[in-house]
């Protein structure tokens, strides 16, 4: 029999989200009336904006004929958007980010757990707790996480934010190779202060560290003091990795279009002490393991940047925001302890009466129909929380709400 990676067999359960509409399709199935509202997934409610309509039909014209067919794209992605992405997300915000530093993709979720290749099998990697459950679950599969002791992995630095701390992580106390960090923060829709994530900075180039910044929710940033690129901070260029995506920005979950900035100027070094940039290594990888976005994705993606489609998507931002608003207040009115939801689509509530995490997600199903995400999927630090998405749609939003206004605690 064919030997396996053993490393998967590491791995803890299922995926949290696949785990989740596993018991949502259950409870559906034994209550087939039941009219389930999901705030679990961040997945998005609103339609496609015309702009990317009509970027699609055009792209998928051109592609039906001689002239305008196009089979395999740069790996990279075409420079029309790349140039597009550099203009308009860096050179307009004045950051020096060049369009050959930007990798076109379909999704930050494999950007984020394929970047760790890059990276020796002993690097040691600091995550916060809790986080987005694919910078753990990646690590596990390369066999870089160490031994698992019922609750956490030895080689992995956890960096624990909550209540405690203000939800504000502290910089690790024993040397770290690699720093992923996730601004605003999935789960908790917490941000970091220009000040905050400077001290990041400042110590991975002390310490020669590289930082994975994730940054798929930038978009929700209202307040002008939370930076809504690392690279707004000095020296960041030369130590850290950016990802962006179109999914939450402007309702690409399905379509699958989203960027890594990878700076030509972020070094590791070999175990031989060669010293080697990430920017050809990860164009390296990409080239021999991805063929790129397709061309009609990409073309719906440039399209994004004109003055209309800007209009189009703020409309739809504000709709998810307002309803990050309602749902925050509802918490707070209902006495539960809440942060999050400001500059962020999500919403991280303290279970009432030290419910599990589990345990409230399948009361609030039962009771109210709505669906969450148990905190405790995202970490340890999670657990006897619950996240909110702000992504159904208002008219969901609202019933699901005043149905939690009535839920007796
Ligand atoms: C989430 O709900 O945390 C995200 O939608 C998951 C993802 O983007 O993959």
């Amino acid at each position: 029999m064919a030997k396996l990676n053993d490393n998967y067999a590491q791995l803890q359960g299922m995926y949290l989200f696949s785990e989740i509409a596993q018991r949502v399709a259950k409870y559906k199935a034994d209550n087939p009336s039941a009219n389930v509202i999901s705030m679990g997934i961040g997945d998005v409610s609103q339609p496609l904006v015309p702009s990317v309509i009509s970027a699609l039909q055009k792209a998928t014209l051109e592609m039906g004929t001689k002239e305008g067919f196009r089979g395999y794209g740069p790996e990279q992605g075409y420079d029309f958007l790349r140039e597009a992405i550099a203009k308009n997300d860096y050179a307009d915000r004045n950051l020096a980010i060049s369009a050959d530093e930007i990798f076109i993709s379909d999704g930050s979720k494999c950007d984020v757990g394929n970047f760790q290749e890059l990276f020796h099998a002993d690097a040691r990697i600091a995550i916060s707790d809790p986080v987005y459950p694919v910078y753990v679950d990646s690590q596990i599969m390369a066999g870089r996480s160490g031994n698992f002791d019922g609750s956490l992995w030895d080689n992995i630095y956890y960096i624990p934010c909550s209540i405690e701390n203000n939800f504000i992580p502290e910089l690790p106390k024993t040397p770290v190779d690699v720093i992923y960090l996730c601004y605003p923060n999935n789960p908790t829709g917490t941000v970091l202060s220009r000040a905050e994530l400077k001290k990041w900075v400042d110590y991975a180039k002390k310490e020669q560290a590289i930082i994975l910044f994730d940054a798929a929710y930038e978009a929700y940033i209202t307040d002008s003091d939370i930076p809504r690129s690392i690279y707004e901070i000095e020296g960041a260029s030369d130590v850290a990795i950016e990802f962006k995506s179109f999914s939450k920005t402007a309702g690409f979950t399905g379509l699958r279009c989203a960027y890594t900035v990878v700076p030509k100027n972020v070094f590791g070094t070999y175990s031989n002490g060669e010293k080697k940039d990430l920017h050809s290594l990860w164009k390296r990888r990409q080239s021999t393991k991805y063929n790129g976005c397709p061309y009609i994705v990409q073309r719906a993606a440039e399209a994004l940047y004109t003055p209309e489609a800007k209009v189009e998507i703020e409309n739809i931002l504000s709709i998810y925001k307002n309803n990050a608003r309602v749902i925050f207040d509802t918490m707070q009115a209902k006495g539960l302890q809440v942060v999050g939801g400001e500059n962020s689509p999500y919403v991280w509530v303290k279970t009432p009466a030290n419910y599990g995490s589990w345990e409230f997600f399948s009361l609030l199903l039962e009771k109210t129909n709505i669906v969450c995400t148990p905190g405790v999927g995202f970490g340890l630090m999670g657990e006897g929380y619950i996240r909110f998405s702000a992504f159904a749609s208002t008219e969901n939003t609202l019933k699901a709400m005043e149905s939690f206004k009535n839920l007796i605690l």
